[in-house]
Parts: C-alpha cells; structure tokens; sequence
C-alpha cells in the first residue's frame, strides 16, 4: 500500500486547473469544468493544494477560500484508485496549515449527510457539526440531501 507520506502536496493555480477539473469528475458533486476552476483560482482569497503520487500523477485535489479570519474549504476529491491510503488526511492538514497561515482562525465546510467517508474524515481531523442546511444538494435521481455545516478551529 503506498503510504500518504510518499505523496507531495503542491500549490495548485490556474496552469492547473484542467487537471483540478479533471479529479473534480470523481467528486461528490458536479464536476467543475476548467473554466469554472480558473475562475475560483482567479476570485480573491481562492487557493488550490494538489496532492501528487511521486510519478508525477495527480491523486487529489482541495479548494479553500480565506476571507478575514474565516476559511472555507470548498471542495475536496481524491481520485478513486487513491483512496484509504490518507491522501485525503494529508490535503485537509495542509489545507488547514496554508489556511492558519493566511490569518484564519476557524475553518467551515459543507459536507451531503449522505457522504459517510466525507463525513468520517472530517470528524477525525477535527471538524465538528455546527448546522444543517435543509434540503441542499440536489441528487442525480432528483431528490435533496441536506449539508452538514461542519468547522474546525485552527
Ligand atoms: C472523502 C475522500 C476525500 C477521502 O479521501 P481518502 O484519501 O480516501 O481519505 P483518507 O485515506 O485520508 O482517510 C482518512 C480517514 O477518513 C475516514 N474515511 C475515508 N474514507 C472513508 C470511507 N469510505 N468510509 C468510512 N470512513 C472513511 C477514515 O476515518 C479514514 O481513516 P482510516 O483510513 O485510518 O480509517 C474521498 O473518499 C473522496 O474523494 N470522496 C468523494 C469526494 C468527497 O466526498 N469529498 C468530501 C466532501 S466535499
């Protein structure tokens, strides 16, 4: 199994979006096309971590945004070949380390009440349930899945 601490964490902007865009396909919600990602890499306080395999292949990706002393992490994929090997632990601790070094003190997701791993990893880096947004995710099959609103301090 390889081990996460074989994995690299780089800095992701805009000459990576398309390969942001491209993990997004293994994501929990649609898919971001490229210009979508360019355009969160261009919004003010947006920043990407790539997580990738010493061959050089992408595994993972998280999106954040810091505004004052808030963050928010706005998407995180690891790629399904990838999974259960930590990637996604080291992204969140990077995530919170870049976001404690922009200044924020507490860090907010949203996560479908339906993603057990999603869920499960969060709570193991910290983050607890501070709200519920009713109805929010839209499925494929047409029905609504309420966001936890999960939040961490840093
Ligand atoms: C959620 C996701 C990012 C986890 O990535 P990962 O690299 O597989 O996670 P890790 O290997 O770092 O797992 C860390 C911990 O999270 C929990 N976890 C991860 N996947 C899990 C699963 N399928 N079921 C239950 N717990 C899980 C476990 O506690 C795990 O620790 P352990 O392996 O020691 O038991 C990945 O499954 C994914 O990309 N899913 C689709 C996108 C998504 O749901 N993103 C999060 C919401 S935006």
């Amino acid at each position: 199994m390889m081990a996460a601490s074989r994995i690299r964490i780089r800095a992701a902007g805009l000459a990576q979006a398309r390969v942001v865009a491209l993990l997004s396909e293994y994501g929990s919600t649609e898919p971001w096309p490229t210009q979508a990602v360019a355009r969160i890499f261009g919004l003010p306080g947006c920043w990407g971590l790539l997580a990738v395999r010493p061959g050089g292949e992408p595994a993972g990706f998280v999106v954040a945004r810091v505004a004052a002393d808030e963050a928010e992490i706005l998407n995180l994929v690891v790629a399904e070949g990838a999974r259960r090997k930590g990637i996604g632990r080291e992204l969140v601790a990077a995530a919170l380390e870049k976001a404690r070094q922009s200044g924020a003190s507490a860090v907010f997701l949203e996560v479908a009440a339906d993603n057990p791993a999603g869920r499960a990893l969060y709570e193991s880096a910290g983050f607890r349930e501070v709200g519920v947004r009713p109805d929010y995710y839209r499925q494929r099959r047409g029905n609504y899945i309420d966001a936890l609103i999960m939040k961490r301090a840093i």
